[in-house]
């Protein structure tokens, strides 16, 4: 049972969409039809998810009635099926608030002529644009037709042919995908690509060059790509994640794209989400970490395989102390992999625990069992488990039998913190940052700049800013780093920069600290709410609920 959703997939269930929509950026809505095909179990009530949506008629069915909305859940569409009949086709508009999607003005793209809509459904939006069965035990194909104004191109997390799309292979509501916009192609390697709007894609083209490579080093560790393409998609700087795991068609923050590939470790993530996540996927939202935690190990192993062992030490440790960092502000019962989230919306559960723990006990497994052993469980896993959606007692139950007693699992799942015992990541490269102040950093990587910037504490702004210069940082992790610890510690200089980087960022992992921190004084607070007030309408709605309940 999932606790996010109306639906009753034990009853009825839904296993084919057919969507047929019109994006109508001049009213912000999307509007047509959805043809729900289904496998009828019993009864003859099926529920959907919906949340703000219009719906008009609903076809081949005996009737239907909207409930009353659920400030978390939306609200339930119950439909009377008529006997024996297999599918019933909903008419509906979305709304313009609809938290899924993002309307984007022509000034917020980077070619400054074109409107922008995206889409963003984990964890729970795919209902406020679609009406669908919104829990992740339930997997579905696709087919989807979307007609766009002239002069702009729609792009599916699907095969893509024109603007007709199909997605053969079943996959959880929450990662349909859909975007809009001025886009070109450029193709990475033989089944990789990238879109972008047409000033940004030859950067992107180069950063992402090694896609193919990444792809490669997936398949030799863990069995096949079963996706066919593997393409990525640059959006416009408000999006507000670093990325997401779209099948076939990652989204990514531009914010990504630093000219010296240094912070690929975004796609290394999203790739192996292709089998952590999309391939094997959490039953339900509580169950997040095994999406994560599995994902953040196989991320590092990509770049191990890529960049080397430096780096992926240097890249645990700095997930390592983040972890540190941010487990120290949450509650107990936050401090756990599966969490319980009755009452609360599943986006509230997204914290560093279920990716860096997760990761660690995956990484301490590996050092208990050996890499050789823990990588033949995992390549048997994602076989097993393939196009199906577990829960943790199901992973417990696969491991128990596999790889008997390996660590003390209850304790890692679900008790708080850190277990003794667990792995400890280590870097002789940080180990040399640490040593003093340094005098040759001629050769460092966005790494290093990392930690030392970390690592100063108290940090003598004026002196850091005289020697390095870091306001003027183009390296968006840098930059963010840099500007938390002026507002930190009052640097004024840095202000002007902060407000300006607020107000054309939209991701929400640099949005949340920095008006967290900036709320911490009275002139914080008076400087954020003025940068606020300008920000936040081009902000994205999931960004905006964050920042309205730290500003407001
Ligand atoms: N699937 C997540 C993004 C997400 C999580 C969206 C929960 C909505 C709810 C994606 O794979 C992710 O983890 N993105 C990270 C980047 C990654 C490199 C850690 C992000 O966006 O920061
Ligand atoms: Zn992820």
């Amino acid at each position: 049972m999932d606790i996010h959703s109306c639906s009753r997939p034990d009853l009825i269930r839904v296993h084919h969409l057919e969507l047929d929509l019109d994006v109508d950026f001049g009213r912000r809505v999307l509007n047509g039809s959805v043809t729900l095909h289904l496998e009828r179990v019993s009864g003859s009530e099926l529920v959907l998810d919906t949340r703000a949506l219009a719906i008009h008629a609903v076809d081949n069915a005996a009737g239907y009635e909207l409930g009353a909305p659920d400030p978390i859940l939306g609200a339930p569409l119950r439909i009377q099926l008529l006997p024996d009949q297999t599918w019933v086709r909903v008419h509906y508009t979305t709304s313009p608030q609809a938290s899924g999607l993002q309307w984007l003005d022509p000034p917020q793209t980077a070619g400054r002529i074109h409107p922008f809509l995206y889409t963003q459904s984990q964890a729970i939006h795919a209902r406020s644009w679609i009406p669908l069965q919104d829990t992740p035990s339930v997997r579905v194909t696709f087919e989807a037709e979307i007609r766009v104004p002239a002069g702009l191109r729609a792009v599916m997390g699907a095969e893509m042919s024109g603007n007709r799309f199909r997605m053969p292979q079943p996959i959880p509501s929450y990662l349909i995908a859909l975007a809009a916009g001025d886009l070109e192609f450029r193709a990475l390697g033989p089944r990789s690509g990238v879109y972008a709007e047409p000033s940004m894609v030859d950067a992107a083209a180069y950063e992402f060059a090694d896609t193919e490579a990444m792809i490669e080093a997936v398949e030799a560790m863990y069995g096949p790509y079963r996706w066919g393409r593997y393409d990525l998609l640059v959006l416009p700087p408000s999006f507000p994640f670093g990325g997401m795991e779209n099948p076939r068609l990652t989204f990514a923050t531009p914010t990504v794209i630093a000219g010296d590939r240094s912070l690929v470790s975004l796609v290394a993530h999203e790739l192996a989400h292709s089998w952590s996540g999309n391939l094997v996927t959490n039953a339900t939202w509580s169950d997040f970490w095994l999406n994560e935690g599995f994902t953040v190990y196989v991320e590092r192993r990509i770049i191990e395989r890529i960049y080397g062992p430096v780096r992926a030490a240097m890249e645990a440790v700095l997930g390592r102390r983040q972890l540190d960092d941010e487990m120290a502000g949450l509650r107990e019962p936050d401090r756990v992999l599966h969490i319980d989230l009755a009452g609360r919306d599943p986006d509230d559960g997204c914290t560093l625990v279920p990716y860096e723990k997760g990761a660690l006990l995956l990484r301490t497994i590996e050092q208990s069992v050996g890499r050789e052993r823990f990588d033949s469980f995992l390549r048997g896993y994602f076989d097993h488990f393939a196009f199906r959606s577990i829960t943790t007692t199901e992973f417990l139950e696969y491991i128990r039998h596999e790889l008997p007693n390996p660590v003390a699992l209850d304790e890692w799942i679900f008790r708080p913190g850190i277990p003794a015992g667990a792995a400890e990541p280590h870097s002789d490269a940080f180990e040399r940052v640490e040593s003093g102040w340094p005098t040759d950093t001629g050769a460092w990587s966005t790494h290093e700049w990392l930690h030392f910037l970390r690592w100063q504490k108290p940090p003598d702004m004026a002196r850091l800013e005289g020697a390095f210069h870091f306001t003027d940082a183009r390296n968006s992790e840098i930059l963010f780093q840099w500007l938390l610890m002026a507002v930190k510690t009052g640097y004024q200089p840095a202000f002007p920069r902060v407000a300006a980087f607020l107000k054309s960022v939209g991701r929400r992992k640099f949005l949340k600290p920095l008006y967290t921190e900036l709320m911490k004084t009275p002139e914080g607070q008076a400087l954020a709410r003025e940068i606020y007030a300008q920000a936040r309408a081009g902000y994205h709605p999931i960004a905006q609920a964050t920042i309205d309940g730290i500003v407001k």
